[in-house]
């Protein structure tokens, strides 16, 4: 939720933090924005609503000069996307610059009192306060800007990750973060502030990532110093290597983030299997597991919190981890946990599953569950972000940076993840027979062949979508591993068509969801060959018999369903645990083209951003 982007060095600072924008606008694209220190020594501030684009357009012709900078790219939280309410944001003498990612809590106490001081607000943000608070702090303790940032930091209650720029110093930025991510990449001579570290890969690979509650004070020709604000102390600075590479970051000839993505998963699952199974299929290691192996064996249940298509992935764990190793498990929307009053032990085990590592809800139920002693093992992407570096344990699903606000790979590699837990966890509790480990461990192996030759149907599902993409409401239906398919399917649909859609457990459907069953209300149905097959037909059938238009998911060489439905698509037989990595293809197809004939911005969805940051 909202980018932003910092350069110190010696190139054109408005170059870096463009680039750095278009890398970071899948985090928010209502507005953006830029403030330079020009060589005449003007603080020149550029904003405007829209995206990045749209700033350039506007800069185009005005001083763009000078070696320090700041930026963002917004989604909007306070106050409507526009020119004013745009970051960065300046101080009342406009000598400071500041953008901010995240949320103060405290706004609107902090600007009261401000606006008693004499302060004048021109947006709605609640990012605005800061800047004033910093530049009352200064005034009134004649301190530096650093002081200043570091007194501030104390009375903000929120998260935030902020830069500020100082026209009387264009040799120095301050950045501080609490619960929002802050990268520093640091060059020969120059260093890179980001929210995470694609804008930065391609200047160098060495990042410092800031850690809660730090303040980073960037001098030009100086090392990087980060600070403790609530103590005196220096932190040491741990310098890690990069292992993204550029390629990763571009669409690679594709028309948008999301396909690319989606035919990438053949790649991203063999990379995120590999050195995982053993070469005779006989073992899975999972060193933060194998690690930690007696708190889950001694774990009285597992509780997975997550948000989204993360929360999907999350059912289909629970039924992993429930067949393989006979343990309950409990999954949770991360917002709902974190304010219930949830019954925690420390015979818990607490796993956080998000692809960017940085959803605020589920950073937050995570350190719940931690302050009532559980384990908390955390299942990411994003490598350093903030679920990682706040967890007991955990591992990476590593399927690369996923640009498209729509998750695809991320959650296949979230399943696959989970389902190599699932092994070794049962194996480990003696409950997975050898024989059982080697064939789903074999079968997960054959799941990067098994997409390819469904990427066979493309052509199909693209002729499928110009049917459909006038339809004004979908129901996805499935039943076991594939209820959480069809949720999934229905959340692919909905946010990158705006096509109405409901995911619903086939059998339920009677319960009521029928009612709406007519011509005009088609439904994805999965229907493989599982262990509730045969009720499933009948479901199908319930649809036929009202009206409804049937789209099937099938198994290979199904003919039954094959004469059913409307139309199907055939996927290849696989372990029933691990059918949900196949049906997950041909419903992010149709999704995918639906929303293109529609004209969609598929890779930016509106009202959407990739990691939701704020509450
Ligand atoms: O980064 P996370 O996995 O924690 O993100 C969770 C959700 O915000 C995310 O899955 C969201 O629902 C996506 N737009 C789904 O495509």
């Amino acid at each position: 939720m909202c980018g932003i982007v910092g350069y110190l060095g010696k190139r054109r600072a408005y170059d870096i933090l463009i680039q750095g924008l278009h890398r970071l606008e899948y985090r928010g694209y209502d507005s953006s924005g830029v403030a330079m220190i020009a060589e005449d020594g003007e603080l020149n501030i550029y904003k405007s609503k829209g995206k990045v684009e749209a700033l350039e357009h506007y800069a185009q012709n005005k001083d763009l000069s000078g070696a320090v900078g700041i930026a963002h790219t917004r989604w909007a939280t306070h106050g409507e996307p526009n020119d004013i309410n745009a970051h960065p944001h300046f101080s009342q003498s406009r000598n400071l610059a500041l953008v901010h990612n995240g949320t103060i809590e405290n706004y609107t106490v902090l600007k009261e009192a401000l606006i008693r001081h004499g302060y004048e607000f021109i947006s709605e943000t609640d990012t605005e306060v800061a800047v004033h608070l910093i530049e009352y702090i200064m005034h009134k303790n004649n301190c530096s800007l650093f002081d200043a940032v570091k007194e501030a930091t104390k009375r903000i209650i929120g998260a935030y990750a902020i830069a500020v720029i100082d026209r009387n110093n264009p040799d120095q930025i301050i950045a501080a973060r609490q619960s929002s991510p802050l990268v520093i990449g640091v060059g020969d001579g120059e260093f890179f502030l980001a929210s995470d570290a694609t804008p930065i890969i391609e200047y160098t690979n060495k990042v410092v990532y800031l850690n809660d509650g730090e303040i980073a004070v960037i001098n030009r020709g100086k090392e990087l110093k980060v600070y403790d604000s609530k103590s005196t102390s220096e932190s040491e600075i741990h310098i890690t290597e990069l292992q993204m590479s550029i390629e990763e970051l571009e669409k690679g000839g594709y028309p948008h983030f999301m396909l690319k993505e989606i035919f990438e998963q053949p790649r991203t699952l063999a990379d995120c299997i590999s050195g995982r199974i053993s070469a005779d299929g006989k073992s899975v290691v999972l060193s933060g597991v194998v690690e930690h192996k007696e708190k889950f064996l001694g774990a009285n249940r597992i509780i997975i919190v997550a948000c989204g298509t993360s929360w999907h992935a999350a059912l289909i764990g629970k039924q992993l981890i429930e067949d393989f190793c006979r343990i309950p498990v409990e999954v949770e929307y991360a917002s709902e946990f974190r304010y219930r009053n949830p019954v925690v032990t420390d015979k818990d085990v607490l796993i956080a599953l998000s692809q960017s590592g940085e959803t605020a809800d589920t950073l937050a139920a995570l350190e719940l569950a931690k302050s009532h002693g559980a384990f908390v093992f955390g299942i990411c992407n994003v490598i350093g972000s903030s679920i990682p570096r706040a967890t007991h344990s955990g591992c990476y699903i590593h399927v690369g940076p996923e640009i498209g606000v729509a998750s695809t790979k991320a959650f296949t590699g979230q399943v696959t993840v989970l389902a190599m837990m699932a092994l070794l966890i049962g194996q480990m509790k003696g409950l997975v027979s050898e024989e059982t480990l080697q064939t789903v461990a074999s079968d997960i192996r054959r799941i990067p062949t098994l997409i390819k030759d469904i990427f066979k149907l493309n052509d199909k599902i693209q002729d499928l979508a110009k049917i459909f993409t006038y339809a004004h409401n979908f129901l996805y239906l499935g039943r076991g591993y594939n209820y959480p398919s069809a949720l999934e399917g229905a959340l692919k649909l909905k946010e990158i068509s705006y096509i109405h859609a409901e995911g619903y457990p086939a059998a339920e459907m009677k319960h009521g969801t029928i009612a709406l069953i007519d011509n005009d209300m088609p439904s994805v149905v999965i229907a493989i060959k599982d262990k509730v097959y045969e009720k499933t037909i009948n479901n199908i059938q319930q649809v036929k018999a009202r009206g409804g238009k049937v789209v099937a998911i099938i198994t290979e060489g199904d003919t039954i369903v094959s004469e059913m439905a409307d139309y199907v698509l055939e996927v290849p037989q696989i372990s029933e645990c691990l059918t949900p990595l196949l049906t997950a293809i041909p419903l992010q197809l149709l999704a995918y083209y639906i929303a293109v004939n529609k004209g969609r911005n598929v890779d930016q969805p509106r009202n959407l951003a990739k990691s939701v940051t704020v509450e």
